[in-house]
């Protein structure tokens, strides 16, 4: 792919900072006029909660190639598989980990190409068996509060699907698990406006076993299309996606490898990234309803504590931070607490980030700011703090509006919603 950057628009916003040391406004769908909104590639092919806008790595990638600059590109959050796509696109490795096994099902599904004709074959095959197979209750998964988000029919016609899916052939399982659990979401008795788990105020209507089946069928053909257009890209890079948490060290990525590190870590007191992927998890038998809460503790911004957590030592001196979170923990104990966790979290993550990081290697973190029990949280520049800290420079500060992020929801009076992300350029010298 031709970059349509030559460097010199990230050279001089740069130069900007440098000379000013304020953030800069910058809307990056507008910098990235060539990429029009809506449909791209493959990254529709699943929704997932707080997806990165694709403008924001496809500048830097093409910014930071021109110079000459590539290679292997990490996300550690890679939720959806948002900067793995647009790596092997723009002809990268890229490397992938998140702690959440759909998030790892959507990325290994999203970064590889099909064969139409086989992939064609297997979904006939899935279908004129869907139609014939039952199952009995006995076989259904362990789905979180189950009778309650799914109608029996609909949970008849999930079961037919799943039961063919688990006799297909290997080649194409991950497709169509993925597009199972698509299906799964918008069959459940559930406000789809929001990504977690709520009843709407209109009571859903009935759906019938046979509108499932041929839902899940329009979900794979349309799917399928999604694909194709990844398969057309010439010198097409190649994807790993590790089911890994971000603060550990990964065995298989060595010490200085990676040339950019391009992340959409999670926002502090706004995640509810395994609630909010809870039924696909049950309906996948990745997670049932006893599991959901050790893969929660793995998920940094986590707000359910356990006692290990709730302390503020170890918390990086940055800044004033801690004296914020004293101040914090005068009004809300558990706020201050999940803030602590945050930050060691994000400390532990940022270097595992440095580790596998080369010198010169580039670091791109786009985060939010919070208001915590009233009181403003920067937490975008404390974190740059501990990146400091940790090692990285910083070259660029930006901020631009966030149009939608659908887990930015204003909660309790003590979390607000984040109307600017950052986007912040760092090294690692
Ligand atoms: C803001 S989302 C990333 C969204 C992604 N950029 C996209 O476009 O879909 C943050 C992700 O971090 C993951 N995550 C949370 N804690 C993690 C950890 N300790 N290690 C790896 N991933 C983690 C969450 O599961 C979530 O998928």
């Amino acid at each position: 792919m031709n970059p349509n950057f030559d460097g010199s628009l990230l050279k001089d916003l740069e130069a900007r900072y440098m000379r000013e040391k304020v953030p800069i406004n910058v809307s990056f769908r507008n910098l990235v006029g060539h990429v029009k909104g809506g449909e791209r590639y493959a990254h529709y092919i699943h929704s997932y909660p707080a997806k990165l806008l694709p403008h924001i790595p496809i500048f830097f990638l093409e910014s930071l190639n021109a110079e000459g600059r590539g290679g292997i590109v990490l996300d550690p959050f890679c939720g959806s598989g948002t900067v793995g796509l647009e790596a092997i696109i723009h002809g990268r490795k890229a490397v992938l980990y998140d702690t959440n096994p759909l998030a790892c099902l959507i990325s290994k599904v999203k970064t590889k190409t099909i064969n139409e004709l086989g992939i064609q074959n297997d979904l006939e095959k899935i279908m004129s068996n869907a139609w014939q197979v039952k199952a009995s209750r006995d076989e259904r998964p362990n789905v979180v509060n189950r009778d309650y988000w799914f109608q029996e029919s609909v949970q008849n016609g999930l079961m037919s699907i799943r039961k063919s899916i688990s006799d297909a052939g290997e080649d194409n399982k991950d497709f169509f698990w993925m597009c199972f659990s698509s299906c799964c979401h918008k069959v459940s008795n559930t406000d789809k406006r929001l990504s977690v788990p709520v009843k709407p105020r209109v009571p859903p209507k009935a759906i019938p076993k046979k509108q499932v089946i041929e839902l899940f069928s329009e979900i794979c053909t349309q799917n399928i299309k999604r694909m194709l257009t990844v398969g057309e890209v010439q010198a097409l890079g190649e994807c790993h996606v590790y089911n890994q948490d971000s603060r550990r060290n990964n065995p298989d990525v060595l010490d200085g490898s990676v040339d950019v590190v391009i992340t959409s870590p999670p926002y502090a007191g706004a995640q509810k990234y395994i609630r909010s992927s809870s039924l696909s998890l049950g309906w996948l038998g990745m997670a049932g309803s006893g599991e959901l809460r050790p893969l929660e503790k793995k998920t940094v911004g986590r707000e359910h504590l356990i006692i290990s957590d709730r302390t503020m030592d170890g918390v990086p001196e940055v800044d004033g931070l801690i004296d914020n979170i004293n101040e914090i923990f005068k009004s809300n104990a558990e706020r201050a607490y999940i803030i602590s966790c945050y930050m060691k979290d994000m400390n532990e993550s940022l270097a595992e980030m440095f580790r596998v990081l080369k010198r010169g290697g580039d670091l791109i973190l786009i985060m939010g700011d919070n208001t915590v029990v009233g009181k403003p949280f920067s937490t975008a520049k404390y974190v740059v703090r501990i990146a400091e800290k940790v090692g990285f420079v910083v070259r660029l500060f930006t901020s631009d509006r966030i149009v939608s992020r659908s887990l930015m929801t204003k909660r309790n009076g003590s979390v607000e919603a984040i109307a600017h992300e950052h986007v912040i350029w760092m090294k690692k010298i």
